[in-house]
């Protein structure tokens, strides 16, 4: 069963992400659907935009606890489950983050892999997993930093409080700002003014664009992950996953 709903208007590819009843949590079989559906949109001609999108709720609220929580740092190693992450990089066709509601740790991570990002007024984007024992495992340690620098990304990751849509524009983390009801009419507009560019320019500016930044992301996210498994070697990654689904707060130890 899919997790995700594909349309196109006119040039622009849309992708909704399609659990509700799991606030859009992206399982390892979300994150496959979303990674093949962008490769596609990225073969066809007709497609020079895409829109990843969530529901009023939640962009998505972060990488599936459940389906992770009995994971162990060799089985994560072995599986390497966010290593697809890294497809999305190679994608050559603009796609733009239309974010309502929560998109936090995946969640917030797959907007940063976007390449703009269009928010709602109450939207909020936060990487909660330091209050999971655990720590972003899918790029958000390297596409933050790049995005916002140093400071300001250790602050909002160590804290782990979600911040508002327009703490993250103040931030310069994302690209704009609008009315809950705005949102998608936004980034549809913005996706036709990108999509009506010369197709070949916008695809070399993205690559030039990208190319700016220091440390291939590649690299980075291959360190960010390794640390991520190697959180599943605590027990305060036991405790903290185990206090969210007995929805209580979790004691850590330190081990
Ligand atoms: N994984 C699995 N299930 C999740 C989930 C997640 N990340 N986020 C929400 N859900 C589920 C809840 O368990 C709940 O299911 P039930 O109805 O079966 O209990 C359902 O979605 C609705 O969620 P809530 O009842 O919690 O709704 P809420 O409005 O009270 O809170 C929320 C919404 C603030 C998003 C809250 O659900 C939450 O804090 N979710 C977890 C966020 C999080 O910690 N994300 C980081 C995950 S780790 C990660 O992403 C690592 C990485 O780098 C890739």
């Amino acid at each position: 069963m899919s997790n995700i709903k594909v349309s196109t208007e006119d040039n622009v590819g849309i992708i909704q992400l399609d659990r509700p009843e799991a606030a859009n949590a992206l399982s390892r079989q979300v994150v496959g659907e979303i990674v093949e559906q962008l490769e596609a949109f990225d073969q066809k001609d007709s497609v020079r935009a895409i829109i990843i999108k969530g529901n009023k709720k939640a962009f998505a609220a972060g990488a599936d606890i459940d389906e992770m929580m009995d994971d162990s740092p060799l089985s994560l190693e072995l599986a390497d489950p966010f290593a697809v992450w890294d497809r999305i990089t190679l994608i050559n066709k603009p796609i733009i983050a239309a974010v309502s509601g929560f998109a936090l740790g995946g969640g917030f991570e797959l907007a940063l892999h976007c390449d703009l990002i269009v928010a709602s007024e109450d939207a909020k984007f936060g990487f909660p997993e330091i209050t999971l024992g655990v720590m972003p495992g899918a790029g958000g340690t390297q596409l933050l930093t790049k995005a916002i620098g140093k400071a300001k990304t250790l602050e909002w990751i160590w804290l782990g409080k979600p911040r508002s849509a327009q703490e993250a524009l103040e931030h310069g983390a994302i690209n704009r700002v609008v009315a809950p009801e705005l949102v998608e009419e936004e980034t549809m507009r913005l996706a036709h003014q990108v999509a009506d560019q010369a197709p070949v320019a916008v695809r070399l500016i993205k690559e030039a664009v990208n190319e700016a930044v220091d440390t291939p992301l590649i690299e980075g996210s291959k360190l960010e992950r390794k640390n991520f498994y190697l959180t599943f070697a605590t027990e305060d990654q036991k405790e903290g996953m185990q206090a969210f689904t007995e929805k209580r707060k979790p004691s850590f130890k330190g081990e």
